[in-house]
């Protein structure tokens, strides 16, 4: 079968059906979410938090990046993959950023590109539009822009919704595909969800949004300490915590290997 494009993502909007969003940055961990049918895979720069032991997403590079969505491209067949355009290497210029998003489509099979950020970066959506990259935005805490924003704290509370709004509406005129919401109060992500015609990815944005994104280790319980908007569908630590010291246990006392994992 053929990749999910943007234009069943609008369909899907179309027709009020919501879809999933996950974060994925190795080839078997995406063939996982490709089988259970999760349309569109995200190799976020939160790659710099959950594999790479960055304490933001700020340190992480192209270099980084393409790797980890080569190995997601390989092992999906199925969802669209979306690589996020990490910090400095599209704010300079439209010329930067298409050289930023090329990477990903040439060296890595990328489908499209996120970045973060409203008005500021309507020269490189139009752009990368232009040249064919379908672009998903992102707005609300747009984590890139930690130290100007003060903390990872909702945003959009107040006047600066209107802001928020604007900005949506001129991404969307732009030729953004989608727009990722993050931690923005639920009223203002509804009334952005319903004034625009492309679909809204919400994280920490309530419920009315037309898609929703989590990263993976925050989904299955891998991450120690989840903001308020994750939910746990499982407790990977735990478990991964209990095989290995059994793994420990068995290598100690000899019980590992046995008969059946050895050759004769
Ligand atoms: O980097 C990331 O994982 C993201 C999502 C949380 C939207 O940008
Ligand atoms: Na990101």
């Amino acid at each position: 079968g053929r990749r999910v494009t943007v234009r069943d993502l609008a369909a899907a909007k179309e027709r009020g059906e919501r879809w999933p969003m996950v974060t994925a940055y190795d080839a078997m961990t995406a063939g996982v979410f490709d089988q259970a049918g999760v349309p569109v895979l995200l190799v976020g720069d939160s790659a710099a938090m959950v594999v790479y032991g960055f304490d933001s997403t700020l340190p992480v590079t192209l270099d980084h990046l393409v790797p980890l969505t080569a190995a997601v491209v390989r092992g999906s067949s199925r969802a669209m993959v979306v690589a996020d355009l990490p910090f400095g290497s599209y704010q300079g210029s439209a010329q930067q950023a298409l050289e930023s998003a090329a990477r990903f489509m040439k060296e890595a099979g990328a489908h499209a590109v996120k970045l973060e950020g409203g008005r500021r970066v309507l020269p490189q959506v139009e752009a990368l539009v232009s040249a064919g990259v379908p672009v998903m935005a992102h707005l609300g805490l747009t984590p890139q822009s930690v130290n100007a924003l003060g903390g990872y704290r909702v945003q959009g509370r107040g006047q600066s919704g209107d802001e928020l709004m604007a900005d949506a509406k001129d991404l969307e005129r732009a030729g953004a595909f989608a727009v990722v919401l993050e931690c923005v109060p639920a009223d203002l992500a509804q009334r952005v969800t319903t004034s625009l015609a492309i679909p809204t990815v919400g994280i920490g944005a309530g419920p009315a949004t037309d898609a929703q994104v989590l990263v993976w280790q925050d989904l299955m319980g891998l991450t120690p300490r989840p903001a308020k908007f994750v939910k746990r569908y499982f407790d990977l630590a735990s478990e991964m915590d209990r095989a290995v010291r059994a793994f420990a246990a068995e290598v100690s006392s000899g019980a590992f290997p046995a008969p059946e994992h050895t050759y004769s």
